[in-house]
């Protein structure tokens, strides 16, 4: 039987850059993984990579690029004749957007002298014995065990993924023609992105989410700034909504559901997409069988990611946390060093979050509801796109930046962002935090000009309102 230091079950983002961590400390490290491609080759990378964060990006940049053609060029005096959309060659460039990812895992592995094992791993007779089925058969052994194996979609119960009808994020990733008509259950991270790449194809898209507020785990502002220029864009929400079920017929997929005031409504689509959430994924690990403790479905960890089994660790979406691709990579890196015996550290309230709609919505940190909630008094700055020239110069004006600091310090506590690229601009605000900044630090600082980065020192300058572009 073959040994390593470091056996790691799954080749998402917390697998494979654990395994490349822990690798480049000087450990023989295995890397099991059972995802397989559309070419009947590995596909390492996760649901991130497959099916996930890389996909989704792929059709929202192509389907952002659609709408710019079609919508928003001629306000730049670029004219289009004969718009057509080739939804087959989008997807085949999604797919091939994939492929290199996976490929580059793979090579990566190669580079950093990583087993891969192509197939499902489980516990053997002991938490230190890993079975392997599939490409390889076989049985290795293991000092350490790091188990990474993600999360999957959450079903609605009475309403199987059947994807071609009744679709989870896998099926709603590959829709072979534009639905005339789609419904979305689910007013989350998912709903929102695929829901906009199918609305700007052309879709009718209705949301319709459990909560009675939109975007609850956002910052208020950001939120009700959201709300509005998502229905500007024409996707329709509803919210408290109750969905009693979800019927097939010969072509459509009928959802009933009861509305906020209680009244019966229903719904014909072509497609639907239910985004309500994922689940662990812990199926056939023999996980229990070793002594593996679970919590509400996760892998119980403590703070450091061990499981009660001594090494054998869990990260990523198969424990407690945001289900993220960064948060489980930082978890994986993490968890290699403590093998090695290092120290590191994560701080879970740096890890931003980031919503890819257009305009883009970022954040990390605290909102102002949960400071109150807190009883930590805070001061607010806030700037809008619309004042910042490069914005308007792209023509992407839309959204605002807002800061919040602490009263007492002018530490900043949170960042929140909805405009271009909010996904690039938070990074200053998590490395300002990470340095535990203040607003007058970001303020001081000399930022491009023109550049959307000026929205975030004016956004920190008016928490002092002394913000000098409006
Ligand atoms: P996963 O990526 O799920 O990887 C687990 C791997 O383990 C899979 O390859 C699986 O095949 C394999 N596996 C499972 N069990 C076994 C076994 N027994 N033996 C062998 N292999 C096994 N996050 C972001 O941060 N940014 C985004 O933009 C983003 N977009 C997303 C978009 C969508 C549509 C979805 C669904 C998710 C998105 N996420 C995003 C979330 C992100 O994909 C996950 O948080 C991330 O993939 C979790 O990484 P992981 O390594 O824990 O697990
Ligand atoms: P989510 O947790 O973001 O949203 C699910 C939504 O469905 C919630 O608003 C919830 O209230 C609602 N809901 C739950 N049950 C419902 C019901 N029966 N009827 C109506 N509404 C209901 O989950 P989502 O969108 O499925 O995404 C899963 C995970 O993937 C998220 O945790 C997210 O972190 C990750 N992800 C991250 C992305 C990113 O970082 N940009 C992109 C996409 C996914």
């Amino acid at each position: 039987m073959s040994s390593f230091d470091v056996a790691v079950i799954g080749g998402g983002p917390g697998g494979y850059i654990a395994a490349i961590r822990a690798a480049q400390l000087g450990m023989q490290v295995a890397c099991i993984d059972e995802a397989t491609g559309a070419d009947g080759k590995p596909a390492l990378g996760g649901t991130c990579t497959n099916v996930g964060c890389i996909p989704s990006k792929a059709l929202l940049q192509s389907s952002e690029n659609y709408e710019a053609a079609g919508h928003h060029f001629a306000e730049h005096g670029v004219r289009v004749k004969g718009l057509e959309l080739d939804l087959a060659a989008m997807l085949r460039r999604k797919d091939k957007v994939v492929k290199g990812s996976n490929d580059g895992i793979l090579y990566l592995f190669k580079k950093n002298k990583v087993t891969f094992l192509h197939g499902r791993g489980s516990f053997g007779s002991s938490p230190s014995e890993i079975r392997i089925t599939g490409t390889e058969n076989r049985t290795i052994s293991a000092r350490h065990v790091i188990i990474a194996t993600g999360s999957n979609p959450r079903p609605l119960p009475g309403a199987a993924f059947d994807e071609k009808r009744i679709l989870s994020n896998t099926g709603a990733l590959a829709i072979g023609d534009v639905p005339k008509k789609l419904a979305v259950i689910g007013a989350g991270v998912i709903g929102l992105e695929l829901g906009s790449v199918w609305r700007r194809l052309g879709a009718d898209v209705t949301i319709l989410e459990a909560l009675p507020e939109f975007l609850g785990m956002a910052d208020e502002t950001i939120a009700k700034e959201a709300g509005k220029i998502f229905a500007r864009q024409g996707l329709k929400m509803e919210f408290g909504v109750s969905v009693a079920g979800v019927s097939l017929s010969k072509k459509d997929v009928q959802v009933e559901y009861k509305d906020r005031d209680g009244a019966a409504k229903a719904i014909d689509a072509d497609r639907l997409i239910v985004s309500i959430g994922r689940v662990p994924n812990t199926a056939g690990l023999n996980a229990e069988a070793v002594g593996i403790q679970f919590d509400r479905g996760m892998i119980a960890v403590d703070g450091d990611c061990r499981t009660g089994v001594p090494n054998v660790w869990a990260i990523g979406d198969v424990v407690r946390g945001p289900m993220l691709a960064h948060k489980a990579e930082e978890e994986g890196v993490a968890v290699a060093e403590r093998i090695a015996g290092q120290k590191p550290h994560i701080d879970f309230n740096l890890v931003p979050s980031v919503i890819y709609t257009s305009p883009e919505i970022a954040w990390v940190g605290k909102t102002e509801r949960q400071l109150k909630a807190e009883g930590i008094a805070c001061r607010a700055g806030q700037f809008p796109f619309s004042a910042n020239a490069r914005a308007r110069a792209m023509g992407a004006s839309a959204g605002l930046v807002k800061f919040l600091a602490k009263e007492a310090t002018d530490e900043i506590l949170g960042v929140h962002i909805i405009g271009p690229f909010a996904s690039e601009l938070i990074a200053e605000a998590v490395v300002a935090m990470a340095f535990r900044g203040s607003s007058e630090d970001i303020g001081m600082i000399c930022h491009a000009h023109p550049s959307l980065g000026e929205a975030m020192k004016d956004a920190a300058l008016a928490v002092d309102q002394r913000a000098l572009n409006i």
